[in-house]
């Protein structure tokens, strides 16, 4: 059984992370989609709900399930058997820190990281810039599944009540 994982923060999940979920998916018997719970970073969505929404936008893939890591995620892969993390490649600029990464990883452990080029029209496809895009009234439909395009939208509209805006 060739298992891998495919981490990330997924805060939100866009169509660039299902992109090379599904792609990790065709390529690996099981896939993981783990995500990152580390208290200290501040989210605009928990721990709970970043993982309920991967578990919807997941739902068509029979072989991806989603969980949840904190710590080393070079400890996780060993402790569930995976031997491989697969990541996304946007654009050479990913590519540094990407490698840094991976051979930091495989010097923990026994672990391949393979590198997977997201589809072009996804590369310039990041969480953060779906928020800000978002939070400034900016269209993000097409880049987020539209059920998660409603919960960022309700989810900005109760902080800026909140915060009183
Ligand atoms: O979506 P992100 O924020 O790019 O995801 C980063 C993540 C969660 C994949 C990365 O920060 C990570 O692997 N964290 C776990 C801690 C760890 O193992 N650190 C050593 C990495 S070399």
């Amino acid at each position: 059984m060739r298992r891998a994982v495919c981490p990330g923060s997924f805060d939100p999940v866009t169509n660039g992370h299902l992109d090379i979920i599904s792609r990790a998916s065709f390529l690996f018997d099981e896939v993981v989609v783990a995500v990152g719970v580390n208290k200290s970073k501040n989210r605009l969505f928990s721990a709970d709900e970043r993982m309920d929404m991967l578990t919807e936008a997941c739902r068509e893939f029979h072989n991806v399930k989603v969980d949840g890591f904190s710590g080393l995620l070079t400890s996780y892969c060993q402790e569930r058997d995976v031997q491989a993390i697969v990541k996304g490649l946007r654009a050479v600029s990913d590519f540094d820190y990407e490698l840094q990464m991976a051979q930091m990883n495989s010097s923990l452990a026994d672990i391949e990281t393979v590198f997977v080029p997201t589809s072009p029209e996804y590369s310039f496809l990041a969480s953060s810039l779906v928020k800000e895009v978002a939070t400034f009234g900016g269209d993000v439909s097409g880049l987020v599944p539209e059920f998660v395009r409603e919960r960022l939208a309700h989810r900005i509209d109760e902080n800026r009540r909140l915060s009183g805006e």
